[in-house]
């Protein structure tokens, strides 16, 4: 058996009894799909020195607010390059000083880690770091120096790699933002709410790897991704799960993870098992463990 914790958009919501929760638990690895903050590089830092104490394996792959200012994400928003290419000087110091503080986590992007064993043996496959969505290629110039990624092509092309080189045939695939190919409405799992016409927010190459990845034989289980917070701009709530083609696909964007449910507070999260092949998904909350809905 393999037990996954999948923690969403933190957005400075994970504390103490997060992390004292997360140790006693029985996870054998624990996912997250990054926006530890809101792009401040202070609070980011000190959410990351926290999620360093976690003493189970942990793979986070940095989001659209990991390591970047308030001036890239304007140049990213505005699709203005200019401004883009000068903002991103500094962007290897940020996300440098964020990988240190985040100490014994696995930084994702572009990577390839395999996890349990026997037949619910895993590899997780990172998708492309700092995705904003929109089948955009968000902090171009950061990719380019970092990891010779130009194009959304090319962007695929690395996943490709990944699954090639995959230990497992059984794969996950992490991302921040979630694939083209599962609804164009606003309450869709990545559907676009803050545009009057919707459409489709997933990234391409990520759908280009997963479709090579199932081409290539491979059994994809699930793939994790946030961004696209569960409560939309006008108030409705899109899913956290949806199934197409024998893969679940999990958003565990709640933003704020932390909140009040009747008298107490509670901490969201999704699990997942892998069970001699059998995938169980659910929603969690911390305390009582309060599962509400969860699909096999
Ligand atoms: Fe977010
Ligand atoms: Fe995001």
């Amino acid at each position: 058996m393999l037990q996954i914790a999948i923690i969403g958009d933190i957005h400075h919501h994970f504390n103490q009894a997060d992390l004292t929760y997360f140790n006693q638990s029985a996870y054998d690895l624990i996912l997250c799909v990054g926006d530890l903050a809101n792009w401040r590089p202070r609070p980011a830092l000190s959410v990351a020195r926290l999620l360093a104490q976690l003493e189970k394996p942990a793979l986070f792959i940095p989001g659209n607010h990991d390591g970047v200012t308030a001036w890239q994400l304007l140049a990213e928003v505005k699709e203005w390059p200019w401004l883009a290419r000068l903002a991103s000087w500094g962007q290897e110091r940020r996300v440098r000083a964020l990988h240190d503080a985040l100490g014994p986590l696995f930084w994702g992007g572009y990577t390839a880690h395999t996890f349990g064993a026997g037949e619910d043996e895993v590899t997780v496959i990172t998708a492309r770091p700092h995705a904003m969505g929109g089948s955009a290629l968000s902090f171009a110039p950061y990719l380019a120096r970092q990891y010779g990624v130009h194009s959304l092509t090319q962007s695929a092309e690395r996943m490709m790699r990944c699954v090639d080189a995959a230990a497992s045939q059984q794969l996950i695939f992490l991302a921040h933002n979630g694939p083209t190919g599962l609804g164009d409405q606003a309450t869709d799992i990545w559907g676009c709410d803050f545009r009057p016409a919707q459409g489709d927010f997933g990234d391409k190459d990520l759908r280009i790897a997963i479709d090579y990845a199932r081409q290539q034989g491979k059994r994809v289980l699930a793939v994790i991704a946030g961004h696209m917070h569960q409560q939309t701009k006008n108030g409705q709530i899109r899913p956290w799960y949806s199934q197409q083609d024998g893969i679940s696909y999990l958003n565990p964007a709640r933003v704020p993870r932390i909140f009040r449910q009747g008298k107490s507070q509670v901490h969201y999260y999704l699990s997942l098992t892998l069970n001699q092949q059998t995938l169980t998904a659910a929603e969690q909350y911390i305390p009582g463990m309060i599962s509400r809905h969860h699909y096999t």
